[in-house]
């Protein structure tokens, strides 16, 4: 069941209020003069289960069955010469064009699009997703698609849009076909996020799903045992609080689990406040 929550903690717009209404309705939760909320889940799964055959459309990042491949071994060169490239960048802007410029991670060939990131580099809340989508490889912006709708109205749910977080990916350019990135290709993109980060420096991280957590957090357990905690991450310069939790496309396949999300949002709500 999903915590109910008083919506005076909201920051007090009515665009923020609205938005958590839109949220719960998309949890599947009512909210009105009962202090409870009406859990729906087992509605909306019968529902789902009844639905017609899933969309044969591409799947979003992590939606991916990804097919078994051996993983190839670790690049150390392309990984010094990222780590060379990225050091040398001051500013985000210098980061972002030596990413143009870098050709050490194979699916800069394929995709459309570098998508760096989105929303305000002065931001406190810092989010780091997979890689770019479909979507996201036109558009050369990360979080634009169907799983980024949903963060949005995550956002709202705890009084935040764009304009108040920052969101970049632990991949920059889309692999083919929404497969999941491969072990080379994290480690020629490796040292970019690292820098991204440093140079953002915000007062909160937040990984989405299980690929950008295990990665940044050096970690194999799952998705499902990292979320929730707390934890330091280290940029070389400062230690920040930082926290993994469901990615958005995972979400939309598995609606129950918006209940974990929503305690995960609420704990980094009040981590800023
Ligand atoms: N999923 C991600 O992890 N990143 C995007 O940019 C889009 C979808």
């Amino acid at each position: 069941m999903v915590e109910s929550m008083d919506v005076s903690e909201i920051p007090d717009s009515r665009t923020a209020a609205a938005a958590l209404l839109a949220y719960y309705a998309d949890l599947g939760v009512e909210v009105g003069s009962s202090e409870m909320g009406i859990d729906r889940f087992a509605e909306s799964e019968a529902a789902a289960a009844a639905r017609a055959p899933a969309p044969q459309s591409r799947p979003e990042p992590s939606q991916s069955p990804a097919p078994a491949r051996p993983a190839p071994a670790a690049p150390a060169m392309t990984n010094e010469m990222a780590a060379a490239t990225a050091g040398e960048a001051k500013t985000l802007d210098e980061l972002k064009d030596a990413l143009s410029r870098f050709d050490g991670c194979a699916l800069s060939k394929t995709a459309t699009n570098l998508c760096f990131a989105s929303g305000n580099p002065e931001a406190k809340l810092m989010f780091v997703g997979e890689a770019p989508g479909r979507e996201e490889d036109l558009q050369g912006e990360p979080f634009v698609g169907r799983a980024g709708q949903l963060l949005d109205k995550m956002l709202a749910a705890i009084g935040r849009d764009r304009t108040s977080c920052y969101i970049a990916n632990v991949i920059y350019w889309r692999p083919p076909g929404n497969r999941n990135p491969n072990p080379e290709e994290l480690v020629a993109c490796r040292p970019f996020i690292n820098k991204q980060i440093e140079l953002v420096d915000p007062d909160v991280l937040v990984f989405l799903g299980g690929v950008p957590a295990k990665e940044m957090l050096s970690t194999t357990d799952g998705i499902l045992k990292l979320r929730g905690r707390w934890r330091d991450f280290d940029t070389g310069k400062r230690t920040i609080p930082a926290i993994a939790t469901l990615h958005p496309a995972y979400l939309l396949r598995q609606p129950a689990q918006k209940k974990l999300a929503w305690k995960d949002f609420r704990a980094i709500r009040d981590k800023l406040a």
